[in-house]
């Protein structure tokens, strides 16, 4: 048995690419691995811009906050605790501005939590979430695997760096990617998702 989160964050709804991919995944790793299937849906209930009452809250005792900082760190806890019982994170990013949804960089605000999910050793930061089975699911309109636009790539590094950093380094990256060069480039791409889907499936399986 796996405990499977399924993290999504487009603003795009029903039409969302990297939802329905990283939806497929998580739906897929499930019904293989068998265990919960939890749904964090940052689009929907995007945590909130951090603020004082959590940057202070965090690093003050629990008997000592006030009640704005109880509630602050109520909901990176939260958020932290599906974390660190999931088995398998599935995660699905759509660019947008050649960089994440601010709904996800809002959750990695929360989760990015010193003394919890990363520490400070003898040789530098070091990541405390270790042993998790990591697939990303990155949508862009644009080609950023090879070519001109690689460089810009904002989103797919950055989301490796943030994982890598709180200890989750075993990420396997899928793209959906030149989706915006009309509609076969687009029925193409997402014929190769399908694809690249479908043999990682079976290898998970
Ligand atoms: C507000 C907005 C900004 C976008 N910015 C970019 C961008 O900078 N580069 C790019 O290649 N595509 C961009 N796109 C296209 C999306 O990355 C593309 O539609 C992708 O499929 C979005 O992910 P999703 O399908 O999961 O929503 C943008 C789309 C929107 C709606």
């Amino acid at each position: 048995m796996s405990h499977t989160l399924l993290v999504t964050s487009s603003p795009r709804g029903g039409d969302s690419l990297s939802t329905r991919f990283a939806t497929e995944i998580a739906e897929g790793i499930q019904a293989r691995a068998g265990g919960p299937l939890i749904v964090r849906d940052l689009a929907a209930n995007p945590p909130p811009h951090i603020a004082p009452a959590y940057i202070q809250g965090r690093i003050t005792s629990p008997g000592d906050r006030t009640s704005e900082q109880v509630e602050a760190v109520k909901v990176a806890q939260e958020l932290v605790d599906e974390l660190k019982v999931a088995d398998v994170i599935v995660l699905g990013s759509g660019m947008i501005n050649f960089g994440l949804p601010s709904q996800l960089k809002a959750w990695f605000d929360h989760v990015t939590w010193p003394g919890v999910t990363f520490g400070y050793g003898d040789t530098g930061p070091k990541g405390l979430l270790a042993g998790k089975k990591v697939y990303l699911v990155t949508a862009t309109g644009g080609v950023f695997s090879e070519g001109a636009w690689a460089p810009f790539d904002f989103q797919t590094n950055y989301l490796l760096h943030l994982l890598g950093f709180i200890g989750l380094t075993d990420v396997e990256v899928v793209r959906v990617e030149g989706t915006v060069f009309g509609p076969d480039a687009a029925k193409a791409a997402i014929a190769n998702t399908e694809t690249a889907i479908k043999a990682l499936l079976a290898k998970a399986a």
